[in-house]
């Protein structure tokens, strides 16, 4: 394990980052939970620690505010709407200088979800790297893991992570972590890659509403080989 100690997930009260926390707890990372509000990153901290009860873990999930969180943290991991996205980054943008940020946003066009959506900016993983600027490795990952997998800490995250991102040692990261929620992580080439990953998620919701499953993924086939870079 590289020595990455806490990870905050901006916006983590929602669907995605609970799960995303909820894995990583029980790896042994500490978790910050960030919110716009205190008391709601305090309750759904309390609520993952209830589930984590049953599990022997190092650290309890602590909820803070964003910048609190995006202060504190070595890695931090934004599950926030795209729509969302810009205005929560120009804010944290000072406090997350020389860190690494994990884009789980995904460029969404409402209500056409199901059709892969090319913002201006190329994708929701760009428009972050353009707005923290060089001091911020920004990597795409996790945008075609569903919620519905992570919050069920006995029940297997089959499919794979894709990271996209252009500096190693932040992929490096970003596997890393990929490889603790029970999935493998791929090094998928450059930021401007999260242009497919993100479009391809737009094609597993239209997936999930015309199969009626609950979350369909991808899994690459040929590599049966150790994705560590
Ligand atoms: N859900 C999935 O299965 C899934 C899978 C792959 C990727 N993703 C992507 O991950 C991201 C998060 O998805 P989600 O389903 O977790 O989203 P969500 O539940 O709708 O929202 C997550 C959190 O974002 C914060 N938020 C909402 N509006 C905001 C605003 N205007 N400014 C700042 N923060 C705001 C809220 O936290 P506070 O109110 O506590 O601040 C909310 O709990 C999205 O970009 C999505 O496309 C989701």
């Amino acid at each position: 394990m590289t020595p990455i100690h806490t990870i905050a997930i901006l916006g983590g009260t929602g669907n995605e980052g609970p799960g995303l926390a909820l894995r990583w707890a029980k790896a042994g990372y500490r978790v910050l939970i960030g919110s716009r509000q205190q008391e709601k990153a305090d309750r759904v901290a309390n609520e993952l620690n209830t589930k984590l009860s049953a599990y022997p873990t190092e650290n309890p999930i602590e909820g803070v505010t964003n910048p609190e969180a995006a202060r504190t943290c070595d890695v931090a991991v934004l599950t926030v709407p795209y729509q969302a996205q810009n205005p929560l980054l120009e804010h944290l943008r000072s406090d997350l200088q020389g860190k690494v940020l994990i884009c789980v946003t995904v460029a969404l066009n409402p209500p056409k979800v199901t059709q892969v959506y090319s913002p201006p900016e190329g994708s929701a993983s760009e428009q972050a790297q353009a707005i923290l600027g060089s001091g911020v490795a920004v990597v795409a990952a996790f945008q075609n893991v569903g919620a519905y997998h992570l919050e069920n800490l006995e029940h297997p995250v089959a499919c794979d992570v894709l990271v996209c991102g252009d500096k190693k040692s932040a992929k490096t990261i970003a596997i890393e972590l990929a490889e603790a929620i029970g999935s493998r992580g791929i090094d998928a080439g450059p930021l401007v890659n999260a242009r497919a990953v993100e479009g391809l998620t737009s094609i597993l919701i239209g997936i999930n509403k015309r199969y009626k499953v609950p979350g369909s993924g991808i899994h690459i086939t040929g590599m049966e080989i150790p994705t560590t870079l």
